[in-house]
């Protein structure tokens, strides 16, 4: 998406809120360019069976990638607070028959999950739109199986216009409210250019080991990512 593009679509956006034109901008095919979103599903190795929570899943950009990285025996909830963009997931999930895909109308202080029933919540540009996200993210740890895993992307602030509008989150900020939210970084992927991608878990990662497909990228145990990069964490891209 070019600068242009973006700066027409800001004003857009804020009058069409959460509309068919928003949605429609959320899932452009150029946003692949600088989303990677192959890359960013195969970095989090989530095992076929699993349940996922795609935390404002707006127009549904990763809704349906995660529901293919589930499988048919896997579940992905859909969860927003807009209720049109949920009407527009499940019809699409009709439509392309996805039946592995679920929509859940959430608090905006709570995502409203099943508890105990999620191995991977996950959110994409949803994290600065979240008020008192330790204590959000604290009380969504009932919602979690054991071991697992909270996914946050977020817009980094390379824009000008999305710095102004306050639409980016701080990696430093990300990782300081989670840990008071009681989780530890599992992962720090730094492949994307316009947005961070940090992994948390609730407990150490030794105690469930997620990856049924092999993953030799930078996926450590937290001792290990510690002694390499103890202050921030590498980012490398996944193969
Ligand atoms: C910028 S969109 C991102 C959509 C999608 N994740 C993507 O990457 O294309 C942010 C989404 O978060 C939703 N949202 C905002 N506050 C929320 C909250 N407290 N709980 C759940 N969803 C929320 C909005 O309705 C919107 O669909």
């Amino acid at each position: 998406m070019t600068y242009w593009t973006i700066a027409l679509a800001v004003p857009l956006f804020i009058y069409a809120g959460c509309g068919g034109l928003f949605r429609a901008s959320l899932n452009s095919p150029w946003r692949a360019r600088w989303q990677q979103p192959e890359a960013v599903v195969r970095a989090l190795t989530i095992p076929p069976g699993s349940h996922v929570a795609d935390l404002g899943a707006g127009g549904g950009y990763f809704t349906f990638r995660l529901a293919d990285a589930v499988g048919p025996l896997g579940k992905v909830y859909a969860v927003d607070v807009n209720k049109g963009n949920l009407d527009y997931i499940a019809r699409r999930a009709q439509e392309q028959g996805y039946t592995n895909v679920e929509v859940i109308l959430a608090e905006y202080d709570d995502p409203s999950l099943p508890e105990g029933e999620v191995d991977l919540i996950f959110t994409c540009n949803t994290y600065h739109h979240l008020e008192n996200r330790a204590a959000y993210f604290a009380s969504a740890a009932r919602y979690l199986r054991p071991g697992g895993r909270v996914a946050i992307l977020d817009l980094a602030g390379m824009n000008w216009l999305f710095r102004l509008l306050g639409h980016w989150t701080p990696k430093e900020t990300i990782r300081n409210e989670m840990e008071t939210g009681g989780y530890q970084l599992v992962n720090d992927f730094g492949f994307l250019s316009r947005q961070n991608f940090q992994v948390f878990a609730l407990s150490p990662p030794q105690t469930k080991r997620l990856a049924t497909q092999p993953y030799s990228g930078s996926q450590l145990s937290l001792p290990q990512f510690r002694a390499i990069n103890p202050l921030s964490g590498g980012g490398d891209e996944p193969s």
